[in-house]
């Protein structure tokens, strides 16, 4: 039997609707992963977690903890007794606890901070371009007292607005953690 022209016009043009589908659809996908995972991927590139996250103890030696992945130093616990007379220019830089979220230097103690979506304890109640301004400027909660070592500001806040704002997509989108952070101590010697 012969097709009359409208049906293969109509069959025609359902062919070019699919392919012109099929065509959006990849090109969707080729346009690269969302802000949060495209964040994810920055701060474990950026080895955030090495300081943020709190580690669990194994055998081959200490993991981060999954359950409170960037919460920061865990607050209540206790800070080994701290020694005297190790810092100088011929001695050490830095002590660090085992799970790497307290540091001693000559600045003092400074603990990690809680880097989830917690408004009280975290990053909760903060928006882009705090979290941005704090990076770039070294300034704590962007305004207020230098940042403290060793927490890496100077190369971290040479990142792009975008892959800052991906970074904050990603800590935005951790579950909260209630986990208040110490106010670092002062050096206790000169
Ligand atoms: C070598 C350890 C280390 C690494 C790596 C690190 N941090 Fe930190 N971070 C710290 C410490 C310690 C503090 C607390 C500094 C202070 O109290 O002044 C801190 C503080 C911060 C603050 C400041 C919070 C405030 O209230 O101003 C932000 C934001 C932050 N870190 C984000 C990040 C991000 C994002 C990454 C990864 C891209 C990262 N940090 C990697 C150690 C680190």
């Amino acid at each position: 039997m012969e097709r009359r022209p409208a049906t293969i016009l109509c069959i025609s043009m359902f062919a070019l609707l699919v392919t012109v589908f099929l065509l959006v659809g990849c090109a969707k996908k080729s346009a690269g992963p969302s802000p949060v995972e495209r964040g994810k991927y920055l701060a474990m590139a950026g080895g955030c977690g090495d300081c943020h996250s709190p580690k669990t103890f194994t055998a081959a030696g200490p993991v981060p903890d999954t359950t409170k992945l960037l919460s920061g130093y865990p607050s209540g616990a206790k800070l080994p007794e701290i020694p005297k007379d190790m810092f100088g220019p011929a001695q050490w830089g830095a002590i660090t606890t085992n799970d790497m979220t307290g540091w001693v230097g000559p600045w003092g103690v400074s603990f990690s901070y809680n880097l989830t979506s917690h408004p009280a304890t975290g990053i909760g109640n903060w928006d882009e371009d705090l979290f941005i301004q704090a990076l770039r400027t070294g300034k704590f909660m962007g305004t207020s007292r230098d940042m403290l070592p060793p927490m890496p500001w100077q190369e971290i806040g040479k990142m792009t607005d975008d892959d800052l704002k991906a970074i904050f997509a990603y800590l935005k989108s951790l579950p909260p953690i209630d986990n208040s952070i110490p106010a670092p101590l002062p050096p206790s010697q000169p």
